[in-house]
């Protein structure tokens, strides 16, 4: 019985495709490689010495979908795939509802089809929009203030719904928070297509000489030290999250949703510092207005998953940017390297 990861050449997926795989699964990747490359999964092999099975489907193709579901002998899904860069999909609404949610939808068809109905899926701590307190638990009131975190907010509620109409789903629903950081060999991590939009990726462009300077995005709000705070997880942390979950749908549990995060908060200046410390490189950063949209803190309250899936993160900040940096250094330009 394999495990099919939708999305598992992207970031978080190739490092979840490598706890799998040494964990001992049989894993079968779905992806179109809109924003990865097959060479993660070929680093994947090469990391764990074993195999994986790829297929470069689009989840919007059905019928190829349906051939895979027929051919292979899947127990469990994990969704990674989707679009999700929250600027583009205020630009391209249409692409982002089509792809993330009607790939959804054909996935759980083609499921139900063959009777596969356990899921793990990717959501976002971007469901809890603006929070009125931290940390934040599962129960508190979800938002959206974009398309992708609308998206992510609608595959929840359908989610549901197909457990409503059907208990014999079993539905595991994870918030990541911020994730960073890479495998230890330093030969898969995240790797943006264009100019990073997010924290860390920019940083270690920075450091690479790729980009000359950090931009902060707001040094007046309400922290420590005046710029955002983010609860910053590594990501082969999350990757094992996932194998927790899945160890839980063999519970047979109906719907569960669980923050993924560390619980702690770090500024964007920590982040710089941290950085510093362990790289040996300066970091030069001009402080720009906020970058609309954006809270001040956000962090998790992870005490649900520890308590129901015996899960907590064990790697701190600093192995978070030394992890980060040695995948940058060793390939700075990605995949393309
Ligand atoms: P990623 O872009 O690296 O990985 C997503 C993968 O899905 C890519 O390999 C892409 O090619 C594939 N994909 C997209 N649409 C597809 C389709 N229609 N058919 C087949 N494959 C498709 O992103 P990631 O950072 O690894 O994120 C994985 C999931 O976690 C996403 O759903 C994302 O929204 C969610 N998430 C990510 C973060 C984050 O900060 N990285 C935070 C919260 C939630
Ligand atoms: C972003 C997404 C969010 C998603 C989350 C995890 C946006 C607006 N939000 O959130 O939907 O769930 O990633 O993937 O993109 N920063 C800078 N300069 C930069 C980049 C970031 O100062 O060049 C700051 C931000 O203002 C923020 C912090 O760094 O305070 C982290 O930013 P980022 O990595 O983009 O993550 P989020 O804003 O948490």
């Amino acid at each position: 019985m394999a495990i099919l990861v939708t999305g598992g050449a992207g970031y978080i997926g190739s490092h979840t495709c490598v706890e799998l795989l040494n964990a001992g699964y049989e894993v079968i990747v779905v992806d179109n490689l809109i924003n990865s490359s097959q060479k993660a999964l070929e680093r994947v092999q090469e990391i764990t010495e074993k195999k994986l099975t790829f297929y470069k489907v689009d989840l919007l193709d059905k019928a190829a979908l349906d051939n895979i579901f027929q051919k292979e002998n899947i127990e469990s899904v994990i969704h990674f795939a989707g679009l999700k860069a929250v600027g583009e999909s205020v630009s391209m609404p249409l692409e982002y509802y089509h792809n993330n949610i009607t790939g959804t939808i054909m996935l759980c068809q083609v499921m139900q089809k063959y009777g596969v109905k356990d899921i793990v899926f990717s959501s976002s701590a971007t469901v809890y929009g603006n929070p009125e307190t931290v940390p934040i638990k599962e129960d508190f009131p979800l938002s959206a203030t974009n398309p992708y975190g609308r998206t992510k907010l609608i595959i929840e509620n359908l989610l549901k719904d197909l457990y409503v109409s059907d208990n014999s789903w079993n539905i595991i629903m994870l918030r990541y928070f911020n994730p960073i950081g890479a495998d230890k060999s330093g030969r898969i991590g995240e790797d943006p297509k264009n100019i990073p939009n997010n924290l860390m990726p920019y940083i270690t462009q920075v450091a690479v000489g790729k980009l000359e300077y950090l931009g902060v995005f707001g040094n007046d709000y309400d922290t420590h030290d005046g710029t955002g705070v983010r609860d910053y997880i590594h990501v082969t942390d999350l990757a094992t999250g996932h194998l927790k979950a899945l160890e839980k749908l063999n519970e047979k549990p109906g719907v569960l949703v669980y923050n993924l995060g560390t619980g702690k908060g770090y500024s964007v200046l920590d982040m710089v510092k941290n950085f510093e410390k362990v790289s040996g490189r300066t970091i030069k950063y001009k402080i720009l207005p906020r970058r609309p949209g954006d809270i001040a803190i956000c962090y998790a309250d992870p005490s649900k998953a520890k308590l129901e899936l015996g899960w907590e993160t064990i790697r701190d900040i600093d192995e978070m940017c030394e992890d980060s940096w040695r995948w940058q250094k060793n390939n700075p330009n990605g995949y393309n390297d």
